[in-house]
């Protein structure tokens, strides 16, 4: 499981180059898996949406400029990637630790996280977390990567394992997080694992929607 002290140093480290980096290294599907994202949360026309681990922002933003009328809340526990968030137009950040949100319980219909919750402790407990603040009936949507099967499995090691630590390392100048990354995808459940843990959570009808061969998945569930 990651370590939150580790994990936090290195988002700290990254903050001012992260949007850069993470928009390159994807080759630009980051944008469209949020916006395939900012499809599923059209069908829950959400009031009161928490972006959990929000980091720079780009799921809270695509919300706000998307539902113009949702109270839309950015949370994170690392304080310069919420400075960047709000330098490019968040306009509700709390800095917090999503295992203990410092929030009353059902106080969102529809909480988000994208490519946070790999990130975390504890998943298990995060997601029992998430379902504590959501209003019964309300709606998970996780965003996360997962691993494409079949002939794409190799060259997605290689590419993740060996090719991107080396780019990113350059753009960043942390290379170091990017080990990370890979050993944190290839630890994350995902598909049939990702559905159990999440009605362990304590979650209802669990759908999984693979984006690009499963190299990424948005995960669906209601509290
Ligand atoms: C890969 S970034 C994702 C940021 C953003 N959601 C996105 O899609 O670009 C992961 C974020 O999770 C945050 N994070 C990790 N563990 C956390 C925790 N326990 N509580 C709050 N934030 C956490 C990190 O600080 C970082 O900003």
């Amino acid at each position: 499981m990651p370590d939150p002290a580790y994990v936090h140093a290195a988002f700290s480290s990254i903050a001012a180059r992260y949007v850069t980096a993470n928009h390159l290294l994807s080759m630009g599907a980051d944008i469209l898996w949020r916006a395939r994202a900012i499809e599923k949360i059209a069908e829950w026309q959400p009031q009161r949406l928490l972006d959990a681990a929000t980091g720079t922002g780009d799921l809270a933003l695509a919300v706000q400029r998307a539902f113009p009328e949702t109270d839309v809340v950015g949370t994170d526990f690392c304080r310069p990637m919420l400075d960047v968030a709000v330098q490019r137009g968040l306009e509700q950040v709390l800095e917090a630790d999503a295992m203990h949100l410092p929030l009353p319980e059902a106080s969102f219909d529809v909480l988000t996280v994208a490519f946070g919750l790999r990130n975390m402790a504890d998943y298990e407990a995060a997601l029992r977390e998430f379902h504590r603040v959501l209003t019964p009936g309300g709606h998970l949507l996780v965003l996360d990567f997962s691993m494409p099967s079949g002939l794409m499995t190799m060259p997605y090691r290689m590419y993740l394992h060996h090719i991107l630590p080396k780019i990113a390392g350059f753009i960043t100048g942390n290379s170091s997080a990017y080990d990370y990354l890979g050993e944190s995808i290839e630890a994350f459940p995902r598909d049939e694992a990702f559905l159990d843990l999440l009605v362990r959570a304590g979650f209802t009808m669990p759908t999984q929607l693979p984006l690009l061969s499963g190299i990424a998945s948005i995960y669906t569930a209601q509290a």
